[in-house]
């Protein structure tokens, strides 16, 4: 006896069709018109779309920064996460500096070990590479481990910069494994500079944190990474969090050039900006300081259109939540002191869907490929996730497209006091969510127990 959703839309990157689909213990057994419901638990699904479970390729869950943690740790994050439709989240597991990856791999599988919610990976952020570049070796062992990204910052002097060489070293091994290195594209040393010109001519807000992050420091070091990548054999590289057209035209121009170049835009760039959401008195805006910063408005349509056409594949989150009165005021006196980063695990299907299907700027389909799909298949998870197909996990998600919501803080599940959306309003919302077979998720309340996500193995895109 398995569970039968039945007379529902059931989604791909390329189809919508009415269909049912068959779930038998953790895994979609048929998907097809019309199946006998005769011994089976019947959900319906009538006027809902069916959704593959969504993938979350970039959250900070549990993650130490600027002298605090990040405010969900593995069981809020992974419960907002599954609320709001996505079933599998890539973690970043954090490299300390002086010390081998394989030991930041059992730091991160320990903060996640029984309280994941749902279904984790782990990229690896590589910020050593040790005596004689001995760790180098460590990243074949995290390959064995399941980890096939490796994820760099060009950003963040003296805490997780690497160097050109160390990038390009890396992006050797990469090449050699078939592994993908992902980049946080920006010019740290640079904006070190035009940071510690702010401070000194008395400038201390939070608006000076987007103001001395330029654009140009950001295409400048996707320019540069794309060329490393070329040199170093053509590696794999996924640009992260890319907020602006000139990061996206060095995205579009590599992939143009036939180089295997990805990136990512995240929610924030799409839907809020510079000048709607920063300069806030009363040091509101310290809310929406992440690294990018929010970028002029007239970026976001040039964004869209790169999702739309392929120039960019993925739409994630960068979940790195700090609560607002204990966590963002540390930098109440100097924005170089507030904790960068923002909430959004729970609001990204909710957000692309409504900005993206109901405004017409993505197809559902494209959608799908955005939110789940691409993800899968970049990341090495496909087709276990990413696809509702006879085989695949049950990761499934209902998803009410008629759904009217208006987030806000005061109902959210992910542990920040504000909601850097707050008062949007979004048609589209998960119904029920299916995590390898389980309801997990019925009308917005988690069902499932703390714990039962489990570690998922990926693998490198060899051949
Ligand atoms: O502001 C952000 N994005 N915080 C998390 C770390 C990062 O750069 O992704
Ligand atoms: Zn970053
Ligand atoms: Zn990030």
């Amino acid at each position: 006896m398995g569970t039968l959703i039945k007379n529902g839309t059931v989604v791909s990157s390329t189809t919508s069709t009415l269909a049912d689909v068959l779930i038998e213990g953790e895994t979609i057994a048929q998907v097809a018109p019309n199946i006998d419901p005769t011994g089976h638990t019947v959900v319906d699904a009538s006027g809902m779309l069916v959704l593959p479970g969504g993938i979350d390729v970039h959250t900070h869950l549990d993650m130490p920064f600027g002298g605090t943690v990040s405010a969900d740790d593995y069981e809020w994050g992974t419960r907002a996460a599954a609320i709001g439709g996505t079933t599998t989240v890539i973690d970043f597991a954090l490299q300390s500096m002086g010390h081998p990856m394989t030991e930041a791999f059992k730091t991160w599988r320990a903060k996640s070990e029984g309280k994941a919610c749902i279904d984790y990976a782990l990229h690896m952020a590589v910020t050593d590479l040790g005596p004689n570049d001995a760790w180098l070796d460590d990243v074949d062992a995290m390959v064995a481990e399941g980890i096939s990204s490796f994820k760099i910052f060009m950003a963040y002097p003296n805490v997780l910069m690497v160097d050109d060489a160390t990038i390009f070293k890396l992006m050797q091994r990469t090449a050699k494994l078939g592994a993908l290195v992902c980049v946080h594209a920006e010019n740290g040393t640079v904006i070190d500079v035009i940071v510690r010109q702010a401070l000194a001519a008395g400038h201390t807000g939070a608006l000076y944190h987007a103001l001395t992050r330029p654009v140009e420091a950001e295409a400048e070091a996707v320019h540069r990474v794309v060329t490393l990548a070329e040199l170093a054999g053509n590696a794999p590289a996924y640009i992260v969090h890319v907020s602006c057209e000139e990061s996206m035209r060095e995205v579009q121009s590599a992939r143009r050039r036939g180089l295997p170049v990805m990136g990512e835009t995240c929610t924030q760039y799409l839907v809020l900006s510079l000048e709607d959401d920063m300069g806030k008195p009363g040091f509101e805006d310290a809310k929406y300081v992440f690294t990018p910063p929010l970028r002029k408005k007239k970026n976001q349509a040039p964004l869209w259109q790169a999702l739309k056409d392929d120039v960019l594949q993925v739409i994630s989150t960068d979940h790195c939540p700090f609560r607002f009165a204990d966590q963002k005021t540390l930098g109440l006196d100097n924005f170089t002191k507030i904790p960068n980063g923002g909430p959004g695990i729970e609001n990204r299907m909710q957000l692309a869907y409504h900005h993206g299907v109901n405004a017409g700027r993505i197809s559902l389909e494209r959608f799908v490929d955005l939110t789940a799909e691409a993800p899968a298949k970049i990341f090495g998870m496909y087709p276990k996730k990413g696809v509702l197909a006879a085989g695949s996990d049950a990761d499934i998600v209902i998803w009410d497209p008629e759904a009217k919501v208006t987030i806000s803080a005061a109902t959210q599940n992910m542990h920040t006091d504000y909601s850097i959306f707050e008062g949007f309003q979004v048609k589209g919302n998960a119904r029920q969510v299916f995590s390898r077979g389980e309801l997990v998720v019925q009308g917005g309340h988690f069902l499932g127990t703390v714990g039962r996500g489990r570690y998922v193995h990926r693998e490198v895109a060899r051949g």
